[in-house]
């Protein structure tokens, strides 16, 4: 086989079969194929895409790359849930010790990523102590034990999808569906799991900014999760405006907490009960989302789910304390608010531009490299549809630094839109695909 023959029939709109996928997965992994030569078969997909048995055989070629995490000693159904991202994005922290303290174990990769906040593992690391560099054993031990553990991701997961992925950052062939998906469903097919449930948002703020294209993408993975052997559903959720009030690492962790404690906004709570339902049903423990419903509300108001939090966090190194008061959690100096100019509707708050201010106050991080503040960031007392009095505040900003407040504060103000007649209302979460 030649990596050159593939390029050429790809080129001129073959479909691929799984041994030439195989070859050159294979072949880009161990080296032996060239940077360039997959960089023109990647842009040869992008125009002429790929069939969903091309796809599946992407993903089971990279699942296959490296380590896949073998979590047979957990003698229950394991559900994992993935997220493509969004501002304020907190769900993990809530909704694996809810779905955990329901009996349902829970054993999750998570990384740090780059972006307006950390990765759930940074936002875990606001609790004194907490380390998520588990081995297997202990990750496997902990989940029997509490039901619930997240590790960070293992360099050895998917490899294949490493490479590639940051290969196609640069050349320009990351929007295609096919390779998106199969991206993202080779790393949760090598995590183990045995079903798989997807967070998928859409708006300015996530990486589908069409619905319709998050429902393309949110139907392609499920396809590939049910013909790789799992039982894999999609809820797709709003994300033009960012989840819950809380950006931000420290801050976004104590919105969870509240939520646990019966606290939480509404959208969020609303987004946790839908996944939430989604894993008890893939995992046999409720027959529809009405009863799942009513077994999640029932571990927040009896407080089994803030305390399963506190176990995890405890088993993980770090203090319970800490989710009982959560005001020992890292705090800035600065707390200020951001002040509406005028009076009227709140139209529109631009979910991005929102991330990039918590970006500007050190919540989040440039580059790999770059050290994260996990007490900055934002808590937004407006939300699209709610009316503000001029002068009232539109947000509280929490800073470490005067001018790095100042910035984020023009940028809020920029990302902001006011008017005289209240928007339309959309729904929460647009749709769930099973
Ligand atoms: N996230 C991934 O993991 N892969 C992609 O290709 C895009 C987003």
């Amino acid at each position: 086989m030649r990596m050159y023959d593939i390029i050429m029939k790809k080129r001129n709109g073959g479909e691929l079969s799984s041994e030439e996928i195989q070859f050159f997965i294979d072949g880009y992994t161990r080296g032996e194929i060239p940077d360039y030569q997959v960089s023109a078969l990647m842009m040869a997909v992008y125009f002429q895409k790929m069939t969903e048995a091309e796809t599946l055989a992407l993903t089971m070629a990279m699942a296959d790359s490296g380590d896949r995490l073998d979590l047979s000693q957990i003698h229950r159904i394991k559900v994992d849930k993935h997220s493509t991202g969004g501002v304020g994005d907190k769900t993990s922290l809530a909704l694996a010790p809810m779905v955990a303290a329901c009996g349902i174990p829970v054993a999750k990769m998570s990384g740090r990523g780059l972006g307006h906040t950390g990765g759930t593992i940074d936002k875990l690391e606001s609790f004194p102590g907490f380390s998520t560099a588990l081995t297997t054993q202990q990750f496997i031990e902990n989940v029997n034990r509490i039901g619930i553990a997240i590790m960070g991701q293992t360099a050895d997961l998917a490899p294949a999808d490493k490479k590639l992925y940051a290969l196609r950052d640069v050349t320009a062939t990351v929007d295609n569906m096919s390779l998106i998906a199969s991206s993202i469903m080779s790393k949760k097919l090598a995590a183990g799991a045995d079903a798989i449930v997807l967070d998928v948002k859409t708006g300015s703020g996530a990486f589908m900014k069409k619905e319709s294209d998050a429902r393309a993408l949110a139907e392609e993975m499920v396809k590939i999760g049910k013909n790789a052997g799992r039982k894999t559903m999609a809820v797709i959720s709003d994300m033009d405006q960012p989840l819950g009030y809380a950006v931000g690492n420290a801050l976004e962790v104590k919105e969870a907490i509240e939520t646990l404690k019966g606290r939480g906004p509404a959208d969020f709570l609303e987004l946790c009960l839908s996944l939430g339902s989604q894993m008890l049903i893939a995992a046999g423990k409720a027959g529809n989302d009405s009863q799942a419903g009513k077994m999640l509300e029932a571990v927040i108001s009896d407080g089994s789910a803030l305390e399963k939090m506190a176990e995890f966090v405890e088993a993980q190194g770090g203090s319970r304390e800490a989710v009982y008061h959560p005001e020992l959690l890292p705090k800035a100096h600065i707390v200020r608010p951001v002040l509406a100019a005028v009076s009227g509707y709140i139209d529109h708050i631009v979910c991005d531009e929102v991330g990039i201010c918590s970006l500007l106050l050190g919540g989040g991080r440039e580059t790999k490299e770059s050290g994260i503040d996990l007490s900055v960031g934002l808590v937004l007392c407006k939300k699209a549809g709610d009316y503000v009095r001029e002068g009232e505040a539109l947000a509280m900003l929490h800073a470490n630094d005067e001018g790095k407040a100042e910035a984020a504060e023009k940028r809020y103000l920029a990302a902001c839109s006011i008017t005289d007649m209240p928007p339309e209302k959309t729904p929460f979460i647009k749709a769930v695909i099973v």
